[in-house]
């Protein structure tokens, strides 16, 4: 979780409280039973448009999926929801706009994927929460409607490990407060000049809220380098990120990986699949499977490849999981809900 302090007015502490306070008992029941699933939660954002965020937060669904884990994107992009179409849902029936207005329930609303054979013998899932024009309002919503969309979403932590966030492209209180709320954000560049410049725009926007809390790896902002031509080339472009914020801000993101350039996601993306399911051993696919085992070393601190080759279920992979340092409440619906209502005023 991203550090972040915000100065509350009476009104506005006196409104969270209520939230808070409302839901305790159910926010409680979750935050147990987050424990025991162990949910973490990634936002994944970037400053310039294009640049392969929906492509990676759900390609990255499926290779967690791949090593068991059951993984809820969320389409959270403000611009432009399109994690539906991307991943091969000609039209979701529903978004959460029907949840906002309540004439669905989540279960109607979420999409479930065919996932590989391999995801489905160890359990490993992927779900989508479509965003549709109903994302834009939620910052709109009186503070009752947004309590009640929240304690509905907070069932999405129940049985979850992992939820991903796209959250778009550009530096909007939207943007922010799902990366203040998350665990992690992954901050997507590629090579090109202006594409790093707005990156850094980013983490300058984000402030002291982009460095890692206490040396704990499972925080903070993290670079990912997408469309590099080389592993050497995203080292570069990373390195140049880090230096500028090393310089100018007094310190620097971590560096996750990079994705290649590959023609494959094109391919995918023109037949309305995702490239990691249609095409799994092109280099792309390797490299989100590199990301998605980097991942599972900052969560849950086992090592990927000796994952991949020796474990044959899903209860043998997962070791048992730490109790991180919570901060504040518990419930990431109810860390969200709270940084939205604070953006508002
Ligand atoms: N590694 C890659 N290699 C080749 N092409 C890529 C790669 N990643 C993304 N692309 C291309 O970039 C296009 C944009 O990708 P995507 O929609 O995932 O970006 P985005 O950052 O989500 O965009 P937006 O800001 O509009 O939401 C894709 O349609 C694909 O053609
Ligand atoms: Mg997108």
């Amino acid at each position: 979780m991203l550090n972040k302090n915000y100065n509350l007015n009476p009104d506005q502490a006196g409104e969270l409280r209520r939230l808070v306070i409302d839901n305790r008992e159910n926010r409680e029941k979750i935050s147990e039973q987050n424990f025991i699933s162990k949910l973490h939660t990634i936002t994944v954002l970037s400053g310039k448009g294009g640049v392969g965020k929906s492509n990676i937060a759900a390609s990255l669904g499926f290779a967690l999926a791949d090593f068991g884990r059951k993984t809820v994107l969320i389409d959270a992009d403000l611009g432009l929801a399109n994690l539906d179409i991307l991943c091969g849902v000609r039209n979701a029936r529903y978004n959460i706009a029907h949840l906002i207005e309540g004439s669905r329930t989540l279960n109607e609303i979420l999409v479930h994927f065919k996932t590989s054979p391999r995801a489905q013998s160890l359990n490993g899932s992927v779900s989508l929460l479509p965003g549709g024009y109903g994302i834009k309002e939620i910052a709109d919503l009186d503070d009752y409607a947004m309590e009640k969309l929240f304690t509905v979403l907070s069932e999405l932590e129940i049985n979850t490990d992992y939820i991903i966030m796209d959250a778009g492209a550009g530096i909007h209180k939207g943007a922010l407060s799902f990366a203040y709320a998350s665990e992690i954000t992954l901050l997507i560049t590629t090579p090109e000049p202006t594409s790093i410049r707005d990156a850094y725009g980013v983490i300058k926007s984000l402030g002291a809220a982009a460095w890692q809390e206490n040396n704990n790896p499972a925080s903070g902002l993290m670079l990912v380098v997408n469309m590099a031509a080389s592993s050497r080339e995203a080292q570069e472009v990373a390195e140049r990120i880090k230096l500028a914020s090393i310089q100018f801000l007094g310190n620097s993101p971590m560096y996750l990986g990079y994705v290649l350039k590959d023609d494959a996601i094109e391919r995918s993306v023109k037949n309305c699949r995702i490239f990691y399911r249609a095409e799994p051993d092109a280099n792309a696919s390797i490299c989100i499977r590199n990301l998605a085992g980097e991942l599972l070393r900052i969560f849950e601190g086992i090592e990927p490849e000796h994952e991949h080759l020796n474990q044959n279920n899903s209860n043998s992979q997962k070791k048992q999981p730490k109790k991180t340092k919570q901060k504040g409440i518990s419930s990431f619906f109810g860390r969200l809900a709270e940084y939205i209502i604070r953006s508002k005023n």
